[in-house]
């Protein structure tokens, strides 16, 4: 199976700099990798030959929702894949709310890459299992998955985003075991379970795993000769 390597760019690029970014995207080998690509709300239409995913999506389908963007308007300009509960978007988003992003996701043949992790605060406290299965059990209460369903669980640990280092191998492989579990025990079973965090070129090599589906990137995928290094190692 191809591995996964999610961009997410946040807020990174302007316009331009993403048009920069996308010809120098278009000219790398990415042979062998299931490569998608999550701009900027603003960047979207850059990114259309591929696959496309948004960073976050409304879960009503259209009314007086000032500022939102939802699920069913990006599934009719091609967006595949959403990130939802990413961890800079919980301050404002329940896990009530991130359940009905995900069910809206779905209904509109949206991929939704659901984000869990716990905080620095609740690493600290040893409360980072009984977060994680919170944020499962209630960001996927209610979802029955149909035979073409699927989606994608990314574990992201607040405390190891945007920094220097990403975890050891084996921090990530605990935890996946440990979410593996709980979606059993939620009657999930077609998913695809990734890892996010101060993923770069020089750490990327240290957490390949046959047991990891994927890679969720922020910073390093915004720049494509990283971002080609990442691939190489990867693939
Ligand atoms: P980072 O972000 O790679 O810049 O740490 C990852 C993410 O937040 O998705």
């Amino acid at each position: 199976m191809k591995k996964m390597i999610i961009c997410n760019h946040k807020m990174y690029l302007t316009y331009d700099e993403a048009r920069a970014f996308k010809e120098r995207l278009d000219d790398i080998d990415k042979s062998n990798i299931d490569l998608i690509v999550c701009p900027s709300f603003t960047n979207l239409g850059l990114f259309n030959k591929y696959k496309l995913g948004s960073q976050d999506a409304f879960y009503e389908d259209k009314g007086a929702f000032t500022g939102e963007v939802s699920a069913y308007f990006l599934s009719l300009i091609g967006v595949k894949y959403s990130i939802l509960g990413h961890f800079e978007r919980r301050a404002c988003d329940s896990n009530e709310i991130i359940n009905k992003k995900v069910k809206s996701a779905l209904r509109n043949s949206i991929i939704p890459i659901l984000c869990i992790g716990e905080s620095k605060m609740e690493k600290d406290l040893m409360k980072s299992s009984e977060v994680i299965k919170k944020q499962l059990k209630e960001g996927l209460k209610g979802v029955t998955l149909n035979k073409d369903d699927e989606i994608i669980i990314a574990y992201e640990p607040g405390w190891a985003i945007g920094n220097e280092s990403s975890l050891t191998k084996d921090e990530i492989l605990d935890a996946l075991s440990y979410i593996r579990k709980i979606l059993s025990s939620c009657n999930i079973n077609n998913y695809k379970l990734i890892y996010g965090g101060s993923i770069n070129k020089d750490n990327i090599g240290k957490i390949l795993s046959d047991e990891i589906d994927g890679y969720l990137i922020g910073q390093a995928s915004t720049n494509a000769n990283q971002l080609e290094k990442i691939i190489k190692s990867v693939k």
